[in-house]
């Protein structure tokens, strides 16, 4: 049976790239723990809805997906009491989150009102599982990159949350492949369904990863642009002169707002290490994109 892991982008830094990025600076530490929290929290929304369209069949199916949200509900709760004490925003990450576009991506028609109730659990089982297969990748690398990262009381409270967290969803990530692999086996024909599900919600969560990421994405050519007219400015005029067309540069204003936003803070809080380190980071990934680029 195919297994499909969330493919890394071809064009862009990995999730320890970025995870080693993000932990560097504390505010972004800090949005992407606020991004865990909210994710976690509307996964218990999701999977509620679900069991309320399933409507009492298969029992076995629900009972599995009603200790889920238990162990997604107590993952915000760790998240939220973790934030809290560290005197971080709870409130709603700012811009169109991964989580949101994948719903507006998903048909949600297609698992949820459709007569066959069968196809609408293989379709509600692969959405899950793929998302989980994102949150075990990024939660791993995120221990990784504390691990590596200055052993600061906060740091060790971050790891210490989420490597609680990373062993419960590796099992949610199991738990799905069972199923899968359970309905896939009853007929070469649910084989068929099953491996088409994989692959549709494998596309649709690439998507919506791809938008909601300050690192990826095509927009990293233009600002690849932008930085080359920059870099023919005086150094002191540079910041200034990006910071002024970011925002036209990125396109579509709501997707990109939290990038625009992250950069802003950047900014504002540390020119210097603006150009020294928030560049850059679009920087690696184009220098990347164009290694991958020429060996294709
Ligand atoms: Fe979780
Ligand atoms: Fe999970």
């Amino acid at each position: 049976m195919t297994v499909i892991y969330p493919r890394k982008f071809q064009n862009a830094m990995s999730a320890r790239d970025i995870l080693k990025r993000v932990v560097s600076d504390r505010e972004l530490h800090l949005i992407t723990l606020n991004r865990y929290r909210y994710s976690e929290q509307r996964s218990c929304k999701d999977l509620t809805e679900i069991i309320e369209q399933l409507d009492g069949q298969p029992k076995e199916l629900i009972k599995d997906l009603s200790h889920h949200i238990s162990d997604e509900a107590r993952h915000a709760m760790w998240l939220t009491d973790l934030l809290v004490d560290l005197g971080a925003d709870i409130g709603k990450p700012p811009g169109t989150s991964y989580i949101d576009e994948f719903d507006r991506l998903i048909d949600r028609e297609s698992y949820t009102t459709k007569s066959d109730l069968e196809d609408a659990i293989i379709a509600a089982l692969a959405a899950i599982n793929i998302t989980e297969k994102r949150g075990c990748e990024y939660f791993s690398a995120h221990i990784y990159a504390l691990k590596k990262a200055p052993q600061t009381e906060e740091n060790i409270k971050i790891r210490e949350t989420i490597e609680k967290i990373l062993p419960e969803e590796a099992g949610h990530v199991r738990w799905g492949n069972r199923w899968l692999a359970q309905i896939a086996d009853k007929s070469p024909e649910h084989r068929q369904k099953v491996e088409q599900a994989k692959l549709k919600y494998a596309a649709i969560e690439q998507a919506a990863f791809e938008s909601g990421d300050i690192t990826l994405g095509a927009e990293l050519r233009r600002v690849a642009k932008l930085v080359e007219v920059a870099n023919t400015l005086p150094l002191w005029q540079r910041p200034q002169y990006l910071m002024e067309r970011l925002p036209q540069t990125l396109l579509a204003p709501e997707l990109q707002l939290v990038r625009v936003e992250a950069a802003q803070k950047a900014w504002q809080r540390d020119p210097q290490a603006f150009m020294e380190k928030f560049v850059p980071m679009f920087l690696n990934g184009i220098q990347k994109q164009e290694k991958t680029g020429s060996r294709e």
